[in-house]
């Protein structure tokens, strides 16, 4: 898909389709409005029959044959004083939507020119382009019969009455880059569990160094992992035929100055182990390297922006099997931090491969480490599927993050991680225990990594309810690259 941002009047425009926003109750938009003028009343008089009420989502196809455009699509955007961020962010959603469905293989869409409270021009075409990214995204690959439509959306301009100014140009290099992450973040959560194992990621991040100068790849296989001590991500692996992997990324564009580590849950299939899972929505358990994915999606995104910091991605990766050799209830482990782990429960595995990684991850001497996983059912059952669960160290850290998902839309709720609740996960045979009871588990979770992050500025994201969608919508959503994209943005000073 090509992005582009154009300037001029409303009326002018040649196009196959042109979008208009209208809002509730029948108001056409300003640049709809001066469409509306140059055509003797045109959309005013075919509004007038209760097909467009401009309720949020909805849709108008008009062909207009005698026009310099070949079709009008009204977009539906609510309530005039309510168009906030989201309802933005859906009449985009909804205008791709409507736009695949029809022949026209290119628009010029006004949304874009709309007022959004807060919001300047270049984050309208930033945010515009990433909704329309994300409403046209399949994941067909897997499907025999493509599903190929006649002439599909090939190139959109964001319109502007008034010329926007050169940062909406450059936001739609951000746009673009952010959503090839979040593209690659989806395409790899969706990937099925037979074919998405850890070495398909190891390959996956290998050619994303040969894609970009920058960036370098490194994979760790078993003996190296042993020989580092890592008996916790070890412990994991034991259960699977899969070799584990423990792949390194370092980007580097900041010279000599310190990197930013991110850390994900590569766990390319979660059975529970031996605390093995019910059979009931198992197959969602393919969704659980979503961490890594993002991780993976942000390196791409920061790599074809070129920004200038230095980011080392760390993803170890296994798959949680029953195997015959595999980690029971009660075993302990020596990992790589020292510390002796009692492995209570083999489902509470992502925390275990975790304090590995976040280990390793020192000996880069990160700035900052943020880790990724989708680590625990009770966040979802605390936040739902709207935000990530976070956590960490430093305050200052965290409103970072908070901040770049606001302004993402991929937004992050901050749970509160007082020592108190590391009381949880003492055992009587080992130094911790990796599960507490049932009580505050997205907490205790995250005071188990705590104990691997001492003196480092650390967060950490429970994704566990926004990394993909369940029902009839099911796949992975790509978060929250946005958010890690833009807080990398922000610390590279171009936020
Ligand atoms: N991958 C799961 C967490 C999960 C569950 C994510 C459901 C999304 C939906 C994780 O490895 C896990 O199994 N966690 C356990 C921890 C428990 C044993 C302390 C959980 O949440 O039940
Ligand atoms: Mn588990
Ligand atoms: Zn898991």
């Amino acid at each position: 898909m090509e992005f582009s941002v154009k300037s001029g009047n409303s009326d002018k425009q040649r196009s196959a389709c042109i979008v208009f926003g209208v809002f509730e109750s029948r108001r056409l938009s300003a640049p709809a409005e001066q469409f509306d003028q140059a055509n003797g009343g045109l959309l005013s008089g075919l509004i007038g029959n209760g097909d467009m009420e401009g309720r949020a989502g909805q849709t108008l196809l008009l062909p207009t044959p005698e026009l310099p455009c070949e079709r009008v699509l009204l977009v539906g955007c609510g309530p005039a004083d309510k168009f906030n961020d989201n309802a933005y962010r859906r009449a985009m959603a909804a205008m791709a939507k409507a736009l695949a469905d029809t022949g026209a293989a290119e628009a010029v869409s006004y949304l874009s020119d709309l007022e959004v409270k807060g919001r300047d021009a270049a984050w309208r075409v930033r945010e515009g382009l990433l909704a329309v990214s994300d409403a046209l995204y399949r994941f067909e690959r897997l499907k025999s019969k493509k599903n190929d439509r006649p002439r599909a959306l090939q190139s959109l301009a964001f319109a502007f009455t008034a010329p926007p100014g050169a940062a909406a140009e450059e936001a739609i290099r951000i746009g673009r880059a952010i959503a090839a992450g979040v593209s690659l973040a989806k395409d790899l959560g969706n990937l099925p569990p037979n074919i998405c194992t850890p070495s398909y990621l190891a390959e996956q991040a290998e050619a994303l160094a040969k894609e970009y100068g920058k960036l370098t790849t490194e994979v760790l296989s078993r003996p190296q992992m042993e020989e580092l001590g890592m008996g916790a991500l070890l412990a994991v692996a034991r259960g699977s035929r899969e070799e584990p992997k423990l792949i390194v990324m370092r980007y580097q564009g900041g010279g000599n100055t310190k990197p930013i580590a991110l850390v994900g849950k590569g766990i390319t299939f979660d059975t529970g182990g031996i605390s093995i899972k019910p059979a009931q929505g198992m197959d969602e358990m393919k969704f659980d390297m979503c961490g890594a994915a993002s991780v993976l999606g942000t390196m791409r995104a920061i790599a074809e922006l070129e920004l200038p910091l230095n980011v080392v991605g760390i993803v170890p990766a296994t798959e949680n099997m029953p195997g015959g050799a595999a980690t029971k209830p009660g075993d302990i482990v020596t990992s790589m931090s020292g510390q002796t782990i009692e492995i209570l429960n083999t489902d509470a595995e992502g925390r275990l491969i975790l304090c590995d990684a976040l280990t390793y991850s020192r000996r880069f001497e990160p700035e900052t480490v943020v880790d990724i996983a989708t680590l625990t059912g009770a966040c979802v059952i605390a936040l739902g599927h709207l935000v990530h669960g976070l956590m960490g160290n430093d305050d200052g850290l965290v409103h970072e993050l908070l901040a770049a998902g606001e302004v993402t839309g991929d937004r992050a709720w901050q749970l509160p991680l007082y020592e108190e609740y590391k009381e949880a996960l003492e055992s009587n045979f080992a130094d911790v225990a990796n599960v507490g009871d049932r009580a505050a588990g997205t907490i205790t979770a995250a005071g188990f990594l705590s104990r691997f992050t001492e003196g480092v500025r650390w967060a950490h994201l429970d994704i566990a309810g926004t990394a993909w969608k369940s029902g009839k919508e099911k796949g992975a959503t790509g978060r929250p690259v946005p958010l890690l994209t833009q807080f990398l943005l922000e610390r590279a000073g171009r936020g």
